[in-house]
């Protein structure tokens, strides 16, 4: 820990004396902590980062817009335009890479869930299925299937670890509700959970945020925070130990999320990629989803809040979206391609400005709550490296299979807790039916053969299939074929074991 001096010389030469303003109103316990966490900033960069910042905020980089072009078509893999061989020989491939070890997850989930609005980690909540299971639960549910799947094809006993980015936000809850919940039922110690950095908030006119008398308000340097945060934890030693090569990695909120998606990484895999997205059709011009496209000819990905609107809003000859390939926030990396990032683009990854409300303690030492946005956070997004990469490869799934994010509370029109359960049981309706069952609403009535979706309310019946049964509605057709099932119907592993036996 440096000294009080130090602290202070470092704030002084940086701009920011006001940061230690309150300090002799501290308590000695208080006091110290304050130090310690000021000891652990970076001092010598936070002139720059406080200038840069408020730079960066009075004049917005230039809008990319006018560089734009599309992807072509022809260089985006589909799940639509493939035919079944190639899905079938791309999942092979993706299944044997797993059951040799070779393949990791990455979560991002360091994030605050604002617009959720809840004071826990996103990955706890509960959309209100009727397992109840959390998205972790869920995450973690899938995970185990993959690799059962993969072991069952190749006769092996493989791992795909889980490494959890957190933040010091969600690290302290995010392991005691692994801990309380046994992991899931996966082994602890293919369960690596290692934070990001965090830096300061701070003024327009560049000073330093104090969220308390002796607490600077600080947040997570944005998901794009991976990449020191990879070298910061030696994750890419722990990944290469372990022999793992392939990276997927998503973000927490989408309840379809296809963990290691054996479809993908062997797609990903057998074009030589580097580096790739999924992505999906966007719904309509103002969805809050960045879009894969060509910056000046280079692949890259442009955010949504950093699109204008008339450029999301052009449309082709046919009346699609130009810029329609919405990103999911599901990438695939090498780990050498992590290691030549790492070393060697680190530093040259783009920093976002955000503005926001950012709570604080005037200088009578009041708190105040913002009504209008007062600071600038800076953040790193994770699609930044694409431009660096040798081979970056683009993947359409479908969005009814593959996404739906839960990033608004209920009431909202869209990705709510609703339409993410609605989103599963509706997918897990045409798993049922495809099995040739049927399901019958709570009345007795058949539902609609195609979709499960009730006529009444239209919404989908209470139909949910543990991921322990099935990972993407493979294995049932043997357990549901030729049945007739009232709802709420829940196929858990014990029941799945009972229909076996009949
Ligand atoms: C993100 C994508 C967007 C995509 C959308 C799809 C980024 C920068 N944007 O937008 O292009 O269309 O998802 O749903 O990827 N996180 C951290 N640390 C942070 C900040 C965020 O780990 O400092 C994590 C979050 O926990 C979350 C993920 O990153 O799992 C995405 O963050 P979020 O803020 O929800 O991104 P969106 O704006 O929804």
């Amino acid at each position: 820990m440096l000294s009080l001096e130090e602290v202070k010389q470092s704030l002084e030469s940086a701009g920011q004396s006001h940061v230690l303003q309150f300090l002799p109103e501290l308590c000695e316990e208080d006091r110290d902590s304050f130090l310690q966490e000021l000891s652990q900033l970076d001092l010598k960069g936070l002139k720059d980062h406080c200038e840069g910042a408020a730079k960066a905020a009075a004049s917005p980089s230039a809008s990319l817009d006018q560089h734009l072009e599309p992807v072509p078509p022809q260089v985006i893999g589909s799940v639509k335009k493939s035919d079944r061989n190639s899905l079938t020989a791309w999942e092979n491939e993706g299944l044997l890479k797993i059951s040799e070890n070779r393949v990791g997850v990455l979560l991002l989930a360091g994030g605050q869930g604002t617009r959720l609005g809840v004071q826990y980690p996103k990955g706890m909540y509960n959309v209100g299925l009727p397992s109840n299971k959390t998205l972790y639960q869920i995450q973690a549910e899938r995970i185990y299937k993959i690799q059962e799947l993969a072991d069952a094809k190749h006769g092996s006993k493989c791992t795909v670890p889980w490494y959890i980015m957190t933040s010091e936000f969600t690290l302290a809850p995010t392991e005691k509700f692994f801990k309380k919940n046994n992991c899931f039922g996966l082994k602890p110690s293919d369960i690596i959970m290692f934070e990001q950095r965090m830096i300061p908030a701070v003024t327009f006119d560049g000073k330093v945020i104090l969220q308390g008398k002796g607490k600077i308000a600080m947040a997570p340097d944005g998901n794009g925070g991976l990449y020191q945060a990879l070298v910061d934890n030696k994750v890419l030693e722990d990944m290469k130990k372990r022999g793992v090569e392939y990276l997927h990695v998503y973000c927490v909120d989408n309840i379809l999320v296809k963990m290691a998606d054996p479809v993908f990484i062997g797609f990903c895999v057998s074009k030589g990629a580097d580096c790739g997205a999924k992505v999906v059709e966007k719904a309509y011009p103002a969805e809050p989803v960045g879009v894969v496209c060509r910056v000046q000819g280079i692949s890259q990905v442009v955010e949504y809040s950093e699109m204008q609107q008339e450029t999301a809003e052009l449309r082709g000859p046919g009346g699609e979206l130009v810029y329609s390939a919405g990103n999911i926030c599901n990438h695939f990396f090498t780990r050498a391609f992590l290691q030549d990032v790492a070393e060697n683009f680190q530093g040259q990854l783009k920093q976002h400005v955000a503005i926001k409300k950012v709570p604080f303690v005037d200088t009578y030492g009041n708190q105040v709550k913002p009504t209008k946005p007062n600071g600038i956070k800076m953040e790193k997004f994770v699609f930044d490296v694409f431009p660096f990469s040798r081979k970056f490869v683009a993947f359409e799934v479908l969005r009814e299979d593959e996404f739906s994010p839960l990033k608004n509370a209920d009431g909202a029109a869209t990705d709510s807790p609703t339409t993410a359960r609605n989103s599963l049981m509706a997918q897990h309706c045409r798993w049922v039916l495809a099995a040739g069952a049927k399901l019958l609403d709570e009345h007795g009535n058949v539902l609609p053969p195609k979709a499960g979706i009730s006529a009444a309310d239209n919404s989908p019946a209470q139909c949910e299939i543990s991921p322990l049964v099935s990972y993407f509605g493979e294995g049932l057709e043997p357990l549901l074929r030729g049945r007739t099932l009232p709802t709420p119907f829940i196929l858990d592993e014990k029941l799945a074991k009972e229909l076996q036996a009949l």
